[in-house]
């Protein structure tokens, strides 16, 4: 899941969702959440939810943030992403479902691009195959976004 900003708000209700699962006892499955803002004591929306969804799922439960505005560099739900590539790619090839919410105009489409660049490098292919393989992702509703602009 990769919602920055206000797109974060759909993942709130699939991660209490598994959340509760857990508490019942049930197992559930790797989820991993993206999330993007300004500084951590400005717009971290629902920061201490997060940690008891954290206690509730254990390992299951991951949660990369993007400070935009806490150095001197913008760090961007991209950039996160990159950094996990091993397991992004891992879990995509066991038909992980990928999720993308918030800003049409630019964070969709270059989650879009890094996501084809992670598959074309761990998969050792060129970065259009990666492309293709995104596309196809879509096609098959295994990556699904809902984004505005
Ligand atoms: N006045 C305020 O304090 C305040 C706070 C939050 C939101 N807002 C406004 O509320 C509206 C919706 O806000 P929102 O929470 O959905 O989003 P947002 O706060 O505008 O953005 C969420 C995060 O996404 C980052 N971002 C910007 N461009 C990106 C890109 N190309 N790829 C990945 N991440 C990117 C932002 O960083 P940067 O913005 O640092 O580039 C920020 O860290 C916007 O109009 C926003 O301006 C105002």
């Amino acid at each position: 899941m990769v919602g920055p900003g206000t797109g974060v708000a759909p993942f709130r209700g699939f991660v209490q969702e598994r959340a509760a699962l857990a508490r019942d006892g049930q197992t559930v499955g790797k989820t991993i959440l993206f999330f993007g803002c300004r500084k951590a004591a400005e717009d971290f929306m629902y920061q201490d939810e997060w940690e008891q969804y954290k206690k509730d799922m254990g390992d299951a439960f991951e949660m990369h943030v993007a400070f935009s505005r806490e150095g001197p560099n913008k760090v961007y739900v991209q950039h996160k992403i990159k950094e996990q590539a091993v397991e992004i790619n891992k879990l995509l090839q066991e038909k992980a479902f990928f999720y993308v919410c918030g800003d049409a105009a630019n964070m969709a489409r270059e989650v879009n691009t890094i996501l084809g660049q992670i598959i074309a490098e761990q998969r050792g292919v060129p970065e259009s195959k990666g492309e293709e393989v995104v596309k196809a992702m879509r096609a098959s509703n295994q990556y699904q976004e809902d984004v505005w602009s």
